[in-house]
């Protein structure tokens, strides 16, 4: 295993079902460390050369690119078993957390003054049509009363999935947002946080120790995700609110929080959604506040390949707006989204965040960074 440090709600596994997580892990490995520096070679010797032939031209989109890679006997290897990793590592988490249920039910804190949940509230489309990359059921699935099983899965899968890489409770994205606040807004000094799309609180808890006077709440669309947050954040002994809430139409007043974060969100929203998030993150911003959305970063320097392989979980792994987000034009869709132009934006790959995901930072708000 790579590391994940053991909590109270961290689903158990038996020893048949660990080695099956350690199994999809190695694997996992192998194909995105081991036989991913091959998709250079593939490319220029053989994927390039047969789509000139064919096509009488030089691949123009990454489009092309994936449809010379998709014809190479090894890519399509490499493929096909980075999808199956994927459903491989769902069935093996999801065997120990249901197992586990009974267990993990007899967690939830007795108080739910920290967890508001509305069971009539609207889902927006993609987060109920499809089980995202590939999660049974995906976020907001229930199969029970009380239930928070999606968000045990999510606890332990992206551990797996991520190998390791945002550290031993998930939270490594949290940590790089406030490194950034830190050194690129030292005079910012939060009493009112909100993290948006904030899952099981995997990047939320981080801010609890670096802004112990911040009143902190995080709001998700998906019951589940809250129900193991407000477990989890509990047995780790942090006092968050949780709440459940559509970013895209938040209940809170305007000005309500000095920051507004979100990690990983706005890759997994339609393009409508993520303006309505970056209008909303914006409209309950207190005037000199930041909002700071971390995820992936565009296409901007990256070949036709690597524009491919960047945008392979659009079309294998039930991630239909990975693309959408990659060739997002920041300071077009905040105009679109009514923020003014007075507003700060920028858009940065500094402070880490790359090195460790790839990704870059999308900053919006009511002063400039350093
Ligand atoms: C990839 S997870 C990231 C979770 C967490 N931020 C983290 O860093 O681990 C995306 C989360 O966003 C939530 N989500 C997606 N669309 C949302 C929306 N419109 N409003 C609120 N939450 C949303 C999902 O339910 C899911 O928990």
């Amino acid at each position: 295993m790579s590391g994940q440090a053991v909590h109270p709600l961290l689903p158990q596994a038996k020893p048949d079902e660990g080695a099956r997580q350690d199994f999809v892990e190695s694997l996992r490995r192998h194909l995105v460390g081991g036989m991913a520096p091959s998709h250079r070679a593939v490319y220029d010797r053989r994927a390039l050369p047969a789509f000139r032939k064919a096509r009488g031209h030089a691949p123009k989109t990454r489009h092309d690119a994936r449809a010379a890679m998709l014809r190479d006997p090894l890519h399509q290897a490499w493929s096909s078993l980075m999808r199956t990793t994927q459903e491989m590592m769902w069935d093996a988490v999801d065997e120990a957390v249901m197992q586990d249920l009974p267990r993990l039910g007899k967690l939830t804190p007795r108080s739910m003054k920290n967890l508001t949940l509305r069971p009539a509230l609207d889902k927006p489309r993609y987060a109920a049509a499809l089980d995202v990359h590939c999660m049974p059921g995906s976020y907001a699935g229930e199969v029970a009363d009380g239930d928070l099983r999606t968000g045990a899965l999510y606890d332990r899968a992206v551990h797996i999935y991520m190998l390791g890489v945002l550290g031993p409770y998930n939270q490594k994205a949290g940590e790089i947002v406030i490194n950034y606040i830190r050194r690129r807004f030292p005079d910012l000094k939060p009493k009112s946080i909100l993290d948006v799309g904030c899952g099981v609180g995997h990047a939320t808890l981080p801010y609890v120790e670096a802004f112990p006077d911040a009143k902190i709440t995080g709001v998700d669309v998906a019951a589940p995700m809250l129900r193991y947050a407000h477990a989890r954040a509990s047995a780790l002994g942090h006092d968050i609110n949780f709440v459940q809430e559509n970013a895209e139409a938040l209940s809170f007043p305007d000005r309500s929080f000095d920051l507004v974060v979100s990690h990983i969100l706005i890759h997994e929203t339609s393009r409508t959604g993520l303006t309505n998030i970056l209008r909303e993150s914006y409209r309950v911003l207190k005037p000199g506040g930041v909002a700071i959305h971390v995820d992936g970063a565009g296409f901007a320097g990256k070949d036709l390949l690597e524009q491919y392989l960047a945008d392979w979980d659009t079309y294998f792994n039930a991630e239909p707006f990975v693309g959408t987000l990659h060739d997002l034009d920041l300071k077009a869709l905040t105009r679109k989204a009514g923020i003014p132009a007075s507003a700060a934006i920028v858009e940065t790959t500094a402070d880490g965040y790359a090195r460790h995901t790839g990704g870059s930072l999308k900053v919006v708000g009511g002063r400039k960074p350093r």
